[in-house]
């Protein structure tokens, strides 16, 4: 297909069929199959509404690639502090942080969540965990890490294997525990950590389900304490010990240090935040590869090409963003791209559909390394709250490919594709299972 010109792509935004008028009209993003499937929807969100107001969770969702890097370069008017706060617990707050605070060694808001000129300083701090030199050291350790893991499946798996429950989410654990110093062991745990965390941005909590994750909360927060106290007296080369003694020197020659509240809640986000994104990020993999013809074939032409293997990760996490959408909250009155939006409204960037935005990514459904601005998806998010760990899920997600193609061949999915199931939650796109078949190489 031609590349089209402005006045093409103009008139088809305002062309809606009428089936995606009726999405447009009927659908929500708490609708937990849309939630699954949402192409559709947000095709219809971009081309007929694209700030659109979803009733049913109270949000404005902003689904083109344009408004999604203007907003979140604009952090000001546009609050992640309050974007997270009320996303966090929706409705049952109150609670969730008295049991915290009784149970879990405190409440210990997300110091990284927050708002400049405040982020500002935290994100500084935090950048001493996540240096070149860290990522760097790192890279052997994982890679030997995530070769055990896949030759331990392939050993006993006998041809057959569930490639998120047995490879995408106990290889992401098992990196995350090398990366912060935990022990080795905790797989199960963490596993249920992350859920817990990832649930208060996820809008689906009922009562129970949220006192059930406090209680995991603070039995993470109990562990993380213990651990960081560990190495406060004994530092160790990994990343609680770099954000235990992390400190910047300001312009005046003062020096700043996170309070010991500030690094609990900054070891919590990096256990949390990059370990069900890039558990995603490589179920996903698995899917393209036993469902789209020709990928497999292409990841085995460029493994050997770090340039391009690069260009096939960076392809991959525009075409499966594992991060769908995530909050925001006006400040005050804005008009976004003509639509305006009240002050205190809360929104959530629907990284996801900017992703597939036709105006920047032509035929966005193609999977294509040669795309020229392949590097302007927004699977990291952009503007000051760009992912921190970016460098780190990047060289996570090419370890896990290069040994993928090592050690296994001939993936295919052993379930129908309809039978897929995915997480319910608004915040990523997590496939919960993936039944495949393989033969060892
Ligand atoms: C493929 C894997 C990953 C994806 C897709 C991803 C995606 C994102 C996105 C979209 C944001 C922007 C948040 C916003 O706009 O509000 C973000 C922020 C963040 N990410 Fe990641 N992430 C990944 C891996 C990681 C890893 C491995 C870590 C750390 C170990 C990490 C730590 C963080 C933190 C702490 C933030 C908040 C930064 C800030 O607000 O200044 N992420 N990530």
């Amino acid at each position: 297909m031609a590349t089209q010109t402005t006045e093409e792509r103009i008139s088809e935004r305002l062309e809606l069929s009428p089936e995606e008028a009726k999405l447009l009209k009927e659908g929500t993003l708490a609708d937990t199959e849309i939630q699954a499937h949402p192409r559709d929807f947000y095709r219809a969100m971009r081309h007929g509404d694209p700030i659109h107001f979803d009733e049913k969770l109270g949000s404005w969702l902003v689904t083109r690639h344009e408004d999604i890097s203007a907003v979140q370069s604009d952090p000001v008017t546009f609050s992640v502090k309050h974007g997270y706060s009320e996303q966090q617990a929706r409705g049952m707050r109150e609670e969730f942080e008295g049991y915290l605070r009784e149970h879990g060694g405190g409440y210990f808001p997300d110091a990284i969540m927050s708002d400049p000129p405040y982020h500002t300083r935290i994100r500084k701090l935090m950048e001493n965990a996540f240096t070149a030199h860290r990522v760097k050291e790192l890279e052997p350790r994982i890679t030997a890490v995530v070769h055990d893991l896949i030759e331990e499946v392939v050993a006993k798996g006998e041809g057959k294997c569930d490639a998120v429950k047995d490879i995408a989410i106990p290889l992401t654990i098992r990196v995350i525990v090398e990366q912060l110093g935990l022990d080795q062991g905790m797989e199960e745990k963490i596993s249920r950590w992350s859920v817990a965390v990832t649930a208060q941005i996820g809008a689906m909590q009922t009562r129970e389900t949220m006192l059930e994750n406090a209680q995991q909360i603070a039995d993470l927060q109990n562990y993380l304490i213990a651990k960081m106290k560990e190495k406060e007296a004994n530092p160790t080369e990994d990343m609680i010990s770099d954000l235990v003694h992390a400190e910047v020197t300001n312009e005046d020659g003062s020096k700043e240090k996170l309070t010991f509240e500030e690094a609990v809640s900054l070891v919590r986000a990096t256990l949390i935040a990059g370990n069900d994104t890039t558990a995603t990020a490589i179920g996903n993999l698995f899917y393209v590869l036993t469902t789209r013809p020709g990928i497999a074939e292409l990841l085995e032409s460029v493994i050997d090409d770090d340039r391009q293997l690069n260009r096939f990760i960076e392809e991959h996490l525009r075409n499966e963003p594992p991060v769908r959408a995530l909050s925001r909250m006006t400040t005050r009155e804005v008009t976004v791209n003509g639509t305006t939006i009240p002050a205190h409204a809360h929104m959530l960037l629907v990284y996801g559909s900017g992703n597939d935005d036709e105006t920047v990514f032509p035929e966005p459904r193609k999977f294509d390394i040669e795309r020229k601005n392949i590097g302007r998806h927004v699977a990291f998010g952009g503007g000051p709250h760009r992912c921190i760990g970016l460098a780190l899920a990047r060289m996570e997600v090419k370890v896990a490919a290069r040994e993928i193609v090592k050690q296994m061949k001939n993936l295919k999915l052993a379930i129908p594709e309809s039978e897929i199931t995915y997480t319910p939650t608004v915040a990523t796109h997590t496939i919960e299972s993936l039944p495949i078949t393989f033969e060892a190489r």
